[in-house]
């Protein structure tokens, strides 16, 4: 069969993870995509930098919108980063010409998601977006596919690694701020500019996408209540150890009366729960369903091989021509998606 030939715009922590895998797995994502996977070319900011992958055999391109519409691109891998500018314009260029896009790309995503999820729809692309919440965890999965028979009720989750691991370091290890943050950046958990990840925000981009899959809304960052971590202190942290309570970063999503309600924010949750005992870049997503109950999933939440796997995943899909874009609706009812601050019906 033909291959699916992938292109792939940033090789830094998440896209080196991704090379690798497609090198290294080849002949077992043939057997499982019935069809080879592979790179036909590959673009960052510096061409000349080691990234622990060969990539000499791959065509080069120094601008991600040319490689996102070479002809020998089926599928667009966008793992540059940022809401706008590059990485924005490379993906409404594929979606334009047609071609389907995977990302990680949440701060993209939360602020442009639904016009972009209508460009794949009107060029019949598909758009997905796994890695971009919850890292290795595949709650978008869950939620579009396999809970696709309930009534979610409510999204509760720590989403961010960098937050948690900070938080459980400065607990446990008694480390300093600094020191925690220091060790999460050695470990690939920290965004490009990692206010996103201390002041909340990517934690809320993360909550909005799964609120918008979960209830079958328009993405609404701007109505996320938001407060990071930069004021939790580890007097803080003391004292809600010395009453048997953990501090974490914990978003909340459910629908109201009023609309869609989502915060996130420092709480105290107790130390023995599965929330308190999450400890370092791990992520949990807690989801209740009407049918289902309670669902809990918890995994690696940042780095290279939990995100890479999630970027894969969307990929392999698309190899097996499942033709379903993240958002999970069928072709044609996706700009008709309900505002998120609508009043619930
Ligand atoms: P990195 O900063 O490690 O890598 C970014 C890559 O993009 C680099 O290779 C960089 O090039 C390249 N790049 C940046 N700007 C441009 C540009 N203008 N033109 C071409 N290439 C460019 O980021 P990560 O791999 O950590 O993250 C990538 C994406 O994945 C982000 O959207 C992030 O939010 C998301 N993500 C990250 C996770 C993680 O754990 N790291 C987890 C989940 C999602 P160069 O190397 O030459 O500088
Ligand atoms: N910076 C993010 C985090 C990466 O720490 O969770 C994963 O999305």
């Amino acid at each position: 069969s033909d291959p699916l030939r992938l292109g792939i715009a940033g090789l830094g922590t998440v896209g080196a993870g991704v090379v690798k895998i497609v090198r290294q797995k080849a002949t077992l994502l043939a057997e499982r995509a019935g069809r080879p996977v592979v790179v036909s070319a590959v673009s960052a900011r510096t061409r000349d930098k080691d990234r622990g992958v060969p990539l000499s055999s791959y065509a080069w391109e120094d601008d991600p919108v040319a490689l996102a519409t070479r002809d020998d691109v089926d599928v667009f891998v966008e793992l540059m980063g940022g809401s706008d500018g590059p990485a924005k314009a490379a993906v409404e260029a594929a979606l334009a010409a047609g071609k389907d896009v995977v990302t990680a790309n949440k701060a993209m995503l939360a602020h442009h998601g639904q016009a972009l999820a209508e460009l794949a729809e009107a060029n019949g692309a598909v758009l997905r977006f796994e890695a971009a919440v919850a890292g290795g965890i595949p709650v978008i999965k869950a939620l579009t596919e396999s809970l696709a028979g309930n009534d979610i009720q409510r999204v509760v989750g720590v989403m961010n690694g960098t937050c948690n691991y900070i938080l459980t370091r400065m607990e446990d290890g008694g480390l300093t701020y600094e020191a925690a943050f220091a060790e999460a950046d050695a470990l690939g958990y920290l965004e490009a500019d990692p206010t996103l990840d201390v002041g909340g925000i990517d934690a809320g981009h993360k909550l909005s996408l799964l609120a918008a899959i979960a209830f079958g809304t328009q993405v609404d960052f701007d109505a996320v209540e938001l407060e990071g971590i930069g004021k939790v202190t580890i007097d803080d942290i003391r004292q809600a150890a010395d009453m048997g309570f953990r501090i974490k970063l914990l978003g909340v999503s459910r629908m109201t009366g009023r609309g869609l309600e989502q915060s996130m924010a420092p709480c105290l949750v107790p130390a023995a729960s599965p929330l308190g005992q999450l400890a370092g870049g791990t992520n949990m997503v807690v989801i209740e369903g009407d049918q289902v109950g309670q669902i809990v999933m918890r995994g690696a939440g940042a780095g290279e091989g939990p995100t890479a796997s999630a970027v894969m995943g969307d990929v392999m899909d698309i190899a097996r021509g499942l033709r379903v874009s993240t958002f999970g609706r069928p072709a044609g009812t996706l700009a008709g998606a309900t505002p998120a601050k609508a009043t619930a019906a």
